[in-house]
């Protein structure tokens, strides 16, 4: 049995500890490991190498991904998708365990539907928003980072007496946002599932100050919805291959903290904490998961449970189809959001 392993997408802390957990279950089962580089432009490539016991070796704790990552979409052409098929063949691949999020599964998704391709999942995204699973891979370490951001931004917004704006990444799901948000202690979240308005938020931080709260912290998701903020795609440039638009070009957090000042008078900052939250060490909870998801990818690829991908329900690890985990992406609740606003 010869296993490639991939990464695609934005990468996050917790990648390797997969990576390693993926190889040394194979090792154990005398399977071969290669490593399909960048992605799924490896596989378009041919860029595809042994992947061996001192490659993974001392990588658990280490943030990135000694794979390296790429955004590419082999299904932009379907001469592309062939040539991974014949890459396949080519490099004598018997599986392939992609590690990734919503567009890193849907490819794999269409490899196993349209061609049967042996291929199964792993999830992994900051954002958190991929379906049939709690957790993703990152999005502890992610939000562990906002929350260190907040503890340090309240210090110096409550000795200033401002309000400090702070940007949070996630695409179309409020995840970071809120439960960064909770545990952090915001006092205010900008969400994409809920359309928030800067005439709300305007009032609270007024109220705040009149209750002797002279600061305020406010989350807002990249992707938030507000009101009185104009939000067409269109203006935001280029796409990448999966169509998505950078969502930093909205410079939301300036906008908001600009509003607030123009608004209250009070003095506002704003601060995006951008790709630090994808940075560092993996937390305890990332190293775990993804060691028990890169295991249990291994176990798929020997029953030959092929199109699943290893996801975590409750405190079990259990095999979701990828096509129901990749059928739309996984918002906050809105009961979680409406109790994040008991803490306003
Ligand atoms: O999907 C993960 C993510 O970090 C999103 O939260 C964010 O919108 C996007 O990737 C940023 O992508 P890039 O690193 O390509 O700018």
């Amino acid at each position: 049995m010869r296993i490639g392993v991939l990464t695609g997408g934005g990468d996050v802390p917790g990648l390797n500890a997969a990576i390693r957990a993926v190889a040394r279950r194979s090792f154990i089962y005398g399977y071969e490991v290669r490593a399909i580089k960048n992605g799924w432009g490896g596989l378009v490539e041919g860029n595809i190498v042994p992947l061996t016991r001192s490659m993974i070796s001392g990588i658990l704790h280490v943030g990135g991904t000694i794979l390296g990552a790429s955004r590419t979409n082999p299904f932009r052409d379907k001469a592309l998708a062939r040539i991974c098929l014949d890459h396949f063949q080519e490099f004598g691949l018997d599986a392939i365990v992609a590690i990734g999020g919503e567009d890193t599964l849907g490819v794999a998704t269409r490899f196993y539907e349209e061609y049967e391709l042996p291929v199964v999942g792993v999830p992994k995204t900051m954002d958190n928003d991929v379906r049939g699973t709690d957790y993703c891979i990152g999005f502890d370490t992610a939000v562990t980072t906002v929350t260190d951001a907040l503890d340090k931004l309240h210090t110096t917004a409550s000795a200033h007496h401002r309000a400090i704006v702070v940007e949070v990444m996630g695409r179309h799901a409020g995840w970071v946002a809120i439960i960064g948000g909770l545990a952090g202690g915001a006092d205010y979240i900008f969400t994409p599932e809920v359309e928030g308005s800067l005439e709300d938020l305007c009032e609270h931080v007024q109220n705040r100050w009149r209750q002797g709260s002279t600061f305020s912290i406010i989350v807002v998701s990249e992707g938030a919805r507000i009101k009185e903020i104009a939000y067409s795609e269109e203006e935001l440039g280029a796409r990448d291959e999966f169509g998505h638009v950078r969502l930093d070009r909205r410079g939301l957090a300036e906008t908001v903290a600009k509003e607030i000042e123009r608004r209250t008078g009070f003095e506002a900052r704003s601060v995006v904490l951008g790709h630090l939250q994808r940075g560092g060490s993996p937390t305890v909870f990332d190293r775990v998961l993804a060691t028990r998801l890169g295991v249990h990818a291994v176990e798929l690829v020997k029953d030959k449970q092929f199109g699943y991908m290893a996801a975590l329900q409750g405190n079990k690890v259990v095999s979701v189809p990828l096509k129901e985990a990749t059928s739309g992406i996984k918002t906050v609740d809105v009961e979680l959001y409406e109790l994040a606003r008991t803490f306003f």
